[in-house]
């Protein structure tokens, strides 16, 4: 009945239980955590052990992880571009701006045909569950029906996400673009309300406010959406000092605003519900101004080097005081994993150790903090996900490495990419999973408790 599980809470330490088990009530909930359980009752007498839990034990299911697996929070995108997962890997020589006109725009242009957006958008939400993504915040397109069915996959899959109808009305094609300021607000509005009518206690999809980025948007379009924000309290997710020719735009298109974070601000869009992806080169007093407002930070170092954009600093913004998350930002980013947004984000900040001393470097825990808790913090939803507690929501995965079995070391099997010898201490298997890993590791995957992926060998353990 139990196994060992791997967690971690409100330090960036991971917590390795070897012997623990969590209980999950019906509810979705996680009920109890015993840290240290006999190891006679290991896959055997679970009917003494439940008796002595007694009532906690009433309702609730027990999940099992046998030898070598471990249970881990489910993986938060705090951004990524569901309407732009067919392009992932496909972005050539560009970098952000022509990218944009070359790859990006025709593509979400196509999601005016629903049939496109349904098999997209089914496909990106199955793909990031299977990567272990328990929670995504998703930037559509401009298209209201197709925006909506977005939510309604998420719902129907089960995957908790944020789902953004994409404004844009200026700098942007003919065939692209809002038509109007009031365009970029009715159609938000109708999206907020489908959302918000799919899941009224926003359990698991909520509405989130999406200027795509300060350029595409006019100084009237950024304030409508600011209005529209307080109005609704719906959160905000946009783009900001990626890169340096978008950056160059932004002080020659706001010549009255002090630098591009308060060019949101201005525009009442820089507040503790808003989510900035990317942030890579803020200057101190940008970072000043969103720590001051609260706003949270989403790193994507894949599609930062990817596009070549530069590389944003994580301790920088941490020391700043600023929330920070990790964003697949697909298809900037080539990977709908968020173990390779870990990754990259480990290796990227070595990249900033070569030059800036050894103070740069994350370490393994860190990124995953940022994998899981960090992102929860970032999406507002520290109380409920984002590491295992009594009360918090059951969104986990279930993580299975393959050990290197005696005299067979010469095949290959269908245990995944991570070969464990049976020496690793937990933290180095965690380790391993980091670098190696891939979605094959993720044998299970839920959400509030309901079992929305596995992998086919899990079959006849259900
Ligand atoms: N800035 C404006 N739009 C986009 C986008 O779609 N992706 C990325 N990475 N940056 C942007
Ligand atoms: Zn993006």
């Amino acid at each position: 009945y139990v196994g060992p599980f791997v967690f971690s809470e409100s330090s960036t330490e991971l917590d390795v239980c070897p012997h623990g088990a969590i209980g999950v009530a019906t509810t979705g909930t996680i009920s109890f955590i015993d840290r240290d359980v006999p190891a006679e009752l290991n896959n055997a007498d679970g009917a003494r052990w439940k008796a002595e839990k007694g009532t906690e034990w009433e309702d609730a299911r027990m999940l099992v992880a046998e030898e070598g697996e471990f249970f881990f929070p489910g993986f938060v995108d705090t951004h990524i571009h569901a309407s732009q997962y067919p392009n992932a890997g496909i972005f050539g020589k560009s970098t952000l701006m022509d990218w944009l006109d070359t790859y990006t725009f025709p593509l979400e242009a196509s999601f005016a045909d629903l049939a496109t957006a349904r098999r997209v958008y089914a496909r990106v939400v199955a793909r990031t569950l299977a990567h272990g993504t328990t929670t995504a915040a998703y930037h559509a397109t401009i298209h209201v029906a197709a925006t909506n069915l977005l939510a309604d996959i998420c719902v129907e899959r089960g995957q908790r996400a944020l789902v953004g109808r994409v404004c844009m009305d200026t700098l942007s094609p003919e065939y692209y673009r809002d038509e109007s300021v009031e365009a970029a607000v009715r159609d938000s509005r109708a999206c907020i309300a489908h959302v918000r009518q799919l899941d009224p206690r926003g359990e698991l999809v909520t509405p989130v406010i999406t200027p795509r980025f300060a350029p595409s948007c006019t100084t009237p379009c950024l304030r409508a959406l600011g209005e529209l924000h307080q109005e609704t309290g719906a959160w905000c997710q946009t783009h900001i000092s990626e890169n340096a020719g978008e950056m160059a735009m932004v002080r020659e298109l706001f010549p009255d605003s002090a630098d591009y974070a308060s060019v949101y601000d201005e525009a009442g869009l820089l507040t503790p519900k808003t989510i900035l992806a990317h942030a890579v080169h803020l200057s101190e007093a940008e970072r000043k101004l969103v720590k001051r407002r609260k706003a949270k930070v989403s790193h994507c170092p894949a599609s930062n080097t990817a596009l070549t954009s530069g590389c944003a600093r994580v301790r920088e913004l941490w020391d700043a005081g600023i929330t920070v998350g990790l964003g697949t930002d697909v298809s900037g980013g080539y990977s709908a994993s968020v173990l390779e947004a870990a990754r990259q984000a480990i290796m990227v900040s070595r990249h900033v150790a070569m030059t800036e001393g050894d103070g740069a470097k994350l370490s393994t825990e860190e990124v995953l903090y940022l994998a899981t808790r960090g992102g929860a913090k970032v999406v507002g939803l520290e109380d409920k996900i984002g590491a295992f507690k009594v009360g918090m929501q059951w969104d986990a995965q279930l993580v299975g490495l393959g050990e290197v079995a005696k005299g067979e070391e010469g095949k290959i099997g269908e245990d995944g990419p991570v070969d464990v010898f049976g020496w690793e201490q937990w933290e180095e298997r965690v380790a391993k999973w980091l670098y190696n890993g891939d979605d094959r590791n993720t044998k299970a995957v839920w959400v509030k408790g309901r079992l929305v992926h596995y992998r086919p060998e899990m079959e006849h353990r259900n």
